[in-house]
């Protein structure tokens, strides 16, 4: 390798881990999205092939002429796709966009399974391995990010499960790492392109097996681990093409998207296998649709006026949005109701627990589009401490991120996941639009608190309720 290719290697690795660390903040996450695709584009400069010249230092040739129709397309359906899509509909896009990341990956490594299978000089055991890994990881995350994409755009969303699941799919497992042991010790037998695409199509279908009977609710985490295949495939094309840019680009994807799993599950206090293998949200247990719950405990239902008058003579306010915001699409609502009650002088904070909504960062995305302003943003950590000098906590829409049974409760299943202590207020008013459960199916013990008022209704339409009579009073 050159100088002049190794600096550009470094210049990739550099601009991808910097776009990343800027990706963690709602402030700079654009920038950090043009500093990797920066990155991604000075990647480009390193391709070579296989004779180890540079396609760079041949000038205008085919190569060129490809790369440059496959920047105009990927451009134009990226900002047709960008402009287009809307804010709630961001987790299917990045799950369409990570299959067809899969699906190139393991087109890279088949068909250079194809061409050095007919090519006199032999690869070697471990670049044939990188190749199939390349083929099976990338088939397999193409399929899984389009059942991903159709439970997400609500096509099929309860886990689809049966009897003997398990074993069909332990058998296809099996099968495909049999044909990848024999295409690894005998790459040019004459019946190696057909095994090629027999692995192919397996790897497909396990995909799909693998991800229908995952419940709808916890594609987010899904397409993330999906993503770290995706990145995992793009780096063993990195070792078979012998670009080390793609192997920096796609164990940094690989890395980033583990962790972020990892984190998710994290926060909800439930290992990987069990989001993978546990058919959670399926619908479980839904909690009473009565009033009375709890040993027979009822809750207190408030009306707008009275919601308003504790809400304008409170000092000090906290609304923490959840999932329910997102359906009622009420972020803009919020925001004026925010600015109001400021006018009035009433300070007010945003608590956002990291998994609150069905995607990472969902709560920040949705206030950022109603220009809630980034330093009204508190982290769960950072809120708790003072949640017991707040007078009154708005709940708007969110459940199991501010059940007390997680923080109470052996027994539950959501028991250790951390929550936003919404319950150590002075007042509390929840905004839902009956009693009917979370994501999580369980009952919220925070409904039936001394200190809750339940104020019933669609998120959107109480919020302009409560509005018009702050407005009023
Ligand atoms: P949830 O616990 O899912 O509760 C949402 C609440 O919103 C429901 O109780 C529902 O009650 C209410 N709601 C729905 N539509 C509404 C509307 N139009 N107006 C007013 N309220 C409405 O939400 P959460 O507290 O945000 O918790 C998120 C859950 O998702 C957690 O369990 C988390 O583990 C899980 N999860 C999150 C992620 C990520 S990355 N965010 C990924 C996978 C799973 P009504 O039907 O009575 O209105």
């Amino acid at each position: 390798m050159n100088t002049l290719a190794a600096l550009v290697i470094i210049a990739v690795a550099v601009l991808l881990i910097i776009g990343i660390k800027l990706l963690s903040s709602p402030k700079t996450a654009r920038i950090g999205n043009l500093v990797a695709a920066a990155g991604m584009l000075v990647g480009l400069a390193a391709l070579h092939k296989p004779d180890g010249a540079y396609v760079w230092s041949q000038g205008w040739n085919l190569n060129y002429t490809l790369i440059a129709a496959g920047l105009l397309v990927g451009l134009v359906l990226g900002a047709l796709g960008a402009y287009s899509v809307k804010m709630t509909a961001m987790p299917q896009m990045v799950a369409l966009f990570n299959g067809l990341g899969g699906s190139a990956a393991a087109l890279v490594g088949g068909l250079e399974f194809l061409r050095s299978s007919g090519a006199a000089a032999d690869p070697g055991l471990f670049v044939l391995l990188a190749m199939l890994f390349a083929t099976l990881i990338g088939s397999l995350s193409f399929s899984g990010s389009i059942i991903a994409y159709l439970k997400l755009q609500g096509k099929f969303e309860k886990p689809h499960t049966f009897c003997g699941q398990n074993i069909l799919n332990g058998l296809m497992l099996a099968l495909i790492l049999g044909l990848c042991g024999w295409l690894a010790l005998d790459p040019s037998g004459t019946g190696a392109p057909v095994l090629l695409m027999v692995l192919a199509l397996l790897a497909l279908c396990f995909g799909v097996a693998m991800v229908l009977p995952i419940g709808g609710a916890d594609m987010p985490v899904v397409i993330s681990l999906l993503n770290s295949f995706t990145g995992l495939a793009v780096a063993a094309d990195g070792f078979v093409i012998d670009n080390l840019a793609m192997i920096v680009a796609g164990t940094l994807v690989g890395s980033s998207g583990t962790l972020l799993t990892l984190l998710m599950c994290k926060a909800m206090n439930r290992p990987v296998a069990n989001v993978l293998f546990g058919a959670f949200g399926s619908g479980g247990s839904a909690a009473a649709a009565g009033l009375a719950g709890l040993d027979g405990k009822t809750v207190k239902p408030v009306q707008v006026d009275e919601a308003a008058l504790l809400l304008s003579y409170a000092q000090q306010v906290v609304i923490v949005p959840g999932y329910g915001m997102a359906v009622a699409q009420a972020q803009h609502q919020v925001q004026e109701l925010s600015e109001e009650l400021g006018r009035r002088g009433v300070g007010v904070r945003f608590a956002i627990h990291p998994v609150a909504g069905r995607m990472p960062g969902h709560m920040n995305v949705l206030l950022a589009e109603a220009n809630v302003p980034y330093d009204q943003l508190s982290e769960m950590e950072a809120i708790n401490p003072a949640m017991e000098r707040v007078d009154v906590c708005l709940v708007i829409g969110a459940n199991d991120v501010v059940n007390p049974a997680a923080r109470e409760e052996k027994s539950s299943p959501i028991y250790g996941m951390p929550i936003i202590d919404a319950d150590r207020a002075k007042t509390v008013i929840v905004m839902k639009r009956s009693m009917a459960a979370g994501f999580a199916g369980i009952e919220n013990h925070l409904f039936y608190k001394d200190n809750t008022r339940m104020l019933f209704g669609d998120a959107k339409a109480s919020l302009t309720a409560l509005i018009a009579q702050i407005k009023q009073g």
